[in-house]
Parts: C-alpha cells; sequence; structure tokens
C-alpha cells in the first residue's frame, strides 16, 4: 500500500524532476498524477518507464490523494495550497509563498527533519529557495561543531532557478549572438549570454534583492535565528547548477582539516577538494546529481575564526525536487501520514 501523490506544475523544471526522484528513489506511491494549468491539459510526462497524461490543477479533486507536491509558482501557492490542505492532503510547496508563516515548517531533511512534524496546522511544508537548501546542508554541521556567528555568500545561480523560461532564454541569446541576430530579454533584466547578472528577483527598499534576503530568513527559520548572513545572489549564464563562494566566521576554532573531516561525514554532502587544477566541483559536474559538493576549503586569514569554502549543487534537485521528495520520505518514514487509501 502506498501513498496517492500529485505532482502540481507536472511540466516544469521542477516538476520534472519530481517525477524522475520519485520513480528513482522508490517512493511508495499507489498512484501519481500530473497536473498543470490548462495549456497543458492532456501533455506527457514520463513517470519511471510510465507516462502520464497532465490533467487541469484547477479540476482535481484532491479528497483522497496523501501528498501533492507543488511547483507552479507563487501566485498557485498562495490560491490551492490552503484548498488542498483543507481536503486533507498534505502541500509540499516550493514557492516563496509560505516559507516565512509561523504554522508552516520550512525544512531540509538533512538539517531540521524533525520541524516536519509541524505540518499539521495548515497541512503545508514548505522547501527553501534553492541558494538556502545547499547553504544551510553545508552549515549545519559546522555550526554543530564550531557555532557560526556571520556568514558571507556570493551566489553564481543558473538560469534553470528562473524557471524553463529563463533556459529558453539563455540558449536563444547564444545562438543569436552566434548568428548575429538581434538579443531579446524578457525573463531577465539584461541579457545573460556570456554576461552576467546581480539581480534574482526584485529589488527591496534597504537596496538588497528579495533572493539576498530569502537567503537570511530562510537561513535563519531553518538553522539558527542568531547566525548574521549577508548575500549577494548573482545569475550566471549556466543552464543547471547553482555554486556559492561562502566566507564563514565561528565563535571557536575549526581548522581546514577538522572542516574537511566533519563534512565528509555528514548527510548529503561529497567533499571533492584537492589543491591541484580541477580538484573541485563546476555547476556541470554537479548536474543531475543529489549531492551538496564542497570544495576550496581553506582559512580566512581577514577574521579570527574564519574558512572559506565553495559550494555547489544541482538546483533543481537538491534546491527543489529532491529536497521536496526528501520531506515526503520523512512523512512516509516516521509514519506522520498514513495513506488514505488504507484507512478507508
Ligand atoms: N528552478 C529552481 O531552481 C527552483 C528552486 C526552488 C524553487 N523553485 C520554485 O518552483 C516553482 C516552479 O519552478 P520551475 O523552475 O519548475 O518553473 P517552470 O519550469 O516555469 O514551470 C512552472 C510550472 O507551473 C505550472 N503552472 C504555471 N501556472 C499554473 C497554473 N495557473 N495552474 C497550474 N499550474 C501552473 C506550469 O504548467 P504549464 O506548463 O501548464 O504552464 C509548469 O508546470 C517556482 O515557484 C519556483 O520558484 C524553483
Amino acid at each position: 500500500m502506498g501513498y496517492k501523490v500529485a505532482v502540481a506544475g507536472a511540466t516544469g523544471n521542477v516538476g520534472r524532476e519530481m517525477l524522475d526522484i520519485l520513480a528513482e528513489r522508490r517512493f511508495p506511491v499507489s498512484e501519481v498524477v500530473a497536473l498543470a494549468s490548462s495549456r497543458s491539459i492532456g501533455t506527457e510526462v514520463s513517470f519511471g518507464d510510465k507516462t502520464l497524461k497532465c490533467r487541469h490543477l484547477d479540476t482535481y479533486d484532491f479528497s483522497d490523494t496523501d501528498i501533492c507536491l507543488m511547483s507552479a509558482g507563487g501566485d498557485v501557492a498562495r490560491e490551492w495550497a490552503p484548498r488542498i490542505g483543507a481536503q486533507g492532503c498534505v502541500v509540499i510547496d516550493n514557492s516563496s509563498a509560505w516559507r516565512m508563516d509561523p504554522d508552516v515548517p520550512l525544512v531540509v531533511p538533512e538539517v531540521n527533519a524533525d520541524a516536519a512534524a509541524g505540518f499539521a496546522k495548515k497541512n503545508i511544508i514548505a522547501n527553501p529557495n534553492c541558494s538556502t537548501a545547499q547553504l544551510v546542508v553545508a552549515l549545519k554541521p559546522l555550526h554543530d561543531a564550531a557555532k557560526i556567528k556571520r556568514v558571507v555568500v556570493s551566489t553564481y545561480q543558473s538560469v534553470s532557478g528562473a524557471g524553463k523560461e529563463g533556459m529558453d532564454e539563455l540558449f536563444a541569446q547564444t545562438r543569436s549572438v552566434f548568428v548575429s541576430d538581434p538579443l531579446e530579454s524578457k525573463k531577465f533584466p539584461k541579457r545573460i549570454a556570456f554576461n552576467l547578472i546581480p539581480q534574482i528577483d526584485v529589488f527591496m527598499e534597504d537596496g538588497f534583492t528579495k533572493e539576498e534576503w530569502k537567503m537570511v530568513v530562510e537561513t535563519k527559520k531553518i538553522l539558527d535565528p542568531k547566525i548574521k548572513l549577508v548575500a549577494t545572489c548573482v545569475r550566471v549564464p549556466v543552464f543547471i547548477g547553482h555554486s556559492e563562494a561562502v566566507n564563514i566566521e565561528f565563535e571557536n576554532p575549526l581548522s581546514p582539516d577538522e572542516a574537511r573531516n566533519i563534512l565528509r561525514e555528514a548527510p548529503g554532502v561529497l567533499v571533492i577538494d584537492k589543491h591541484e587544477p580541477g580538484g573541485y566541483i563546476t555547476p556541470h559536474e554537479a548536474a543531475g546529481e543529489d549531492a551538496t559538493y564542497i570544495s576550496r576549503i581553506r582559512d580566512d586569514p581577514t577574521v579570527e575564526n574564519g574558512l572559506v569554502l565553495w559550494c555547489v549543487s544541482d538546483n533543481l534537485r537538491k534546491g527543489a525536487a529532491l529536497n521536496a521528495v526528501q520531506i515526503a520520505e520523512v512523512l512516509a518514514n516516521r509514519k506522520l501520514i498514513t495513506p488514505k487509501q488504507k484507512a478507508a
């Protein structure tokens, strides 16, 4: 007996990964339903060796569905997650709509799996922003060892973080450069091909962007409200995989070797750190992988107890779809929900 799972946003970058990961990890399903907008009714998507035909989210009855993995954007999540939750189906949402709601747990299973148990107030669990997810996976074991005071992070975020339209825009602009066609920018505020853009999401009053603000508040909610963090988020012309240069200041001393050993044992982390050309991971190598890769661990000589490291992960997997499926696994493994069909 398994869970009936709906994937809302099944035609998108994240939704397709969710279907792949549910199949790869053999999540115990009785049935999987693919949902999207009216534009995609009948569109075929793959689930393992099966093909599913997309149905319309607006007309789907969730009353016998156990879990809805949702990746259809903030507006859809704001409107639909409470309605779906009210039908007794637990929504695991990828958008930013519910992340900071005090009645909604924000979960990265390697870091705060216990928080998932708080889902019942709204039947909603939030997935963090992609750049936060990989960062907290790397920070948690180091925080446990030497207590983090302050983090300075610069991100190098791939275009797939802006959905399939972001990938299409990089592809089209790159092609236009080679064939000398005029370049069109619709998804990004400036040209992204052979360029980079120091703005992700909208500007806030204090001059930070909303993506930078999300990294601050989400890290505090997931890991520790006392951690001070400042971020600069940059979009780069990479299709898949977010990278981060991270400076960490600790309360207690921690050597690069100690940090390397701690991270080698940490869940979800792989350390690739050879001090030779190519002895580190790039986003191209992380694409399609589940791990958060850590490289280039070294002392920061400008502060008392400081380290610098390089952190890379597949934003569509750990940054979104994999994390959502891992949350579903926590619900199932800890028996926080039971399949409705079994209960009936
Ligand atoms: N990409 C990442 O790295 C990442 C990481 C973390 C979180 N997220 C979040 O995940 C969500 C989806 O991202 P994505 O990259 O997969 O975007 P995407 O490739 O643009 O896909 C969007 C999906 O949402 C569906 N959708 C849009 N409007 C809808 C509506 N009114 N009703 C039902 N379905 C609707 C689309 O269906 P149609 O094909 O029918 O339009 C499509 O399946 C966003 O909230 C994003 O912020 C993304």
